[in-house]
C-alpha cells in the first residue's frame, strides 16, 4: 500500500535534511514509528499524505504518487495531528465531525446520524453542541480522531495521538486502533502502544535505523536512548 523509494527531504531554509535515503514498503496492517525527538518521524508521517512532498524520491500510497496526485492521496489518507487545535475547523463538536462527512458528499440527515454514532462511541456525545475550542486537551484529541475516522479513510496516519490523553482514553484509542479495518501508521513515544503491532520502524538522526518486530525495535530504540 505504501511505497517510499529513494526519499530524502530537506525543509526550505534548512542546512540538514530531516530524512535521508528512505526506502520502505509497508503492507502490514499496524505499523508503529518510534525514535528520538527530531529524528524525522513527523516528516515521514507528513510525506504519507502529501502534506510534505519529498525533495528527492517518490512516495506512493495505494498506487498514487503524493507529488503528482496529491488530491487523490489526501482523499484516501486520514491524518491525526499531535496538536488537535490545528485540526478542529468548525465551531461546535458536532459540526466539526459533520464537516468532513459533508465534504465527502453525505446528505445532511445521513451526516447527522453518523455524527451521533461517532460522538457516542468516543464519549463526546454530551459535548455535541459545545464549542470545540473549549474542550479539554484530551477531549480535543478525541474529537480530532473522531472527525477523521468518521470519514473512513483507507489509511490512517496518527502522529502521537495519545500525548494528551489519560489512561482510560489512551486505552480507548489503542483499542480503537486495534479494531480498525484500515491500515494504520502510528507515531508515538508511548512504547506500550506498539507492542502488539505488526511492524515497528525506528528513526534516528533522519534515518530509518531499524525495521522489525515490536520487541526488537523497542529494544534497539532503548539502546539508542541510553
Ligand atoms: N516545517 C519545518 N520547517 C523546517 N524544519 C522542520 C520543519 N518540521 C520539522 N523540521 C525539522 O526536521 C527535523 C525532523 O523533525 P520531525 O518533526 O520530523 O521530528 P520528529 O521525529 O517527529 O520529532 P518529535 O518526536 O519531537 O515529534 C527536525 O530537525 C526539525 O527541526
Ligand atoms: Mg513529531
Amino acid at each position: 500500500m505504501i511505497e517510499v523509494t529513494g526519499v530524502s527531504h530537506t525543509y526550505p531554509g534548512r542546512d540538514h535534511p530531516a530524512l535521508v535515503d528512505l526506502d520502505v514498503r509497508l503492507d502490514e496492517h499496524r505499523i508503529g514509528v518510534i525514535g528520538a525527538n527530531g529524528s524525522g518521524k513527523s516528516t515521514f508521517a507528513r510525506l504519507l499524505n502529501g502534506l510534505v512532498v519529498p525533495s528527492h524520491g517518490t512516495v506512493r500510497v495505494g498506487g498514487w504518487d503524493t507529488t503528482r496526485d496529491g488530491r487523490e492521496v489526501r482523499k484516501r489518507v486520514g491524518f491525526c495531528f499531535t496538536d488537535p487545535d490545528s485540526q478542529i475547523v468548525m465551531p461546535t463538536v458536532a459540526e466539526d465531525v459533520a464537516f468532513g462527512l459533508r465534504r465527502r458528499g453525505l446528505s445532511k440527515a445521513d451526516a447527522a446520524t453518523r455524527v451521533d454514532d461517532v460522538l457516542r462511541s468516543y464519549g463526546l456525545h454530551a459535548h455535541a453542541d459545545h464549542a470545540a475550542h473549549r474542550l479539554s486537551g484530551g477531549q480535543k484529541q478525541l474529537l480530532a480522531l473522531a472527525s477523521v475516522l468518521a470519514t473512513e479513510p483507507e489509511l490512517l496516519v496518527m502522529d502521537e495521538p495519545t500525548t494528551l490523553l489519560d489512561l482510560r482514553n489512551s486505552r480507548m484509542v489503542a483499542d480503537t486502533v486495534a479494531a480498525l479495518p484500515q491500515q494504520v501508521v502510528l507515531l508515538t513515544h508511548h512504547l506500550e502502544l506498539v507492542t502488539e503491532f505488526d511492524r515497528v520502524l525506528v528513526f534516528d538522526r533522519a534515518r530509518l535505523v531499524h525495521d522489525g518486530q515490536p520487541k526488537e525495535s523497542v529494544k534497539i530504540y532503548r539502546e539508542l536512548m541510553a
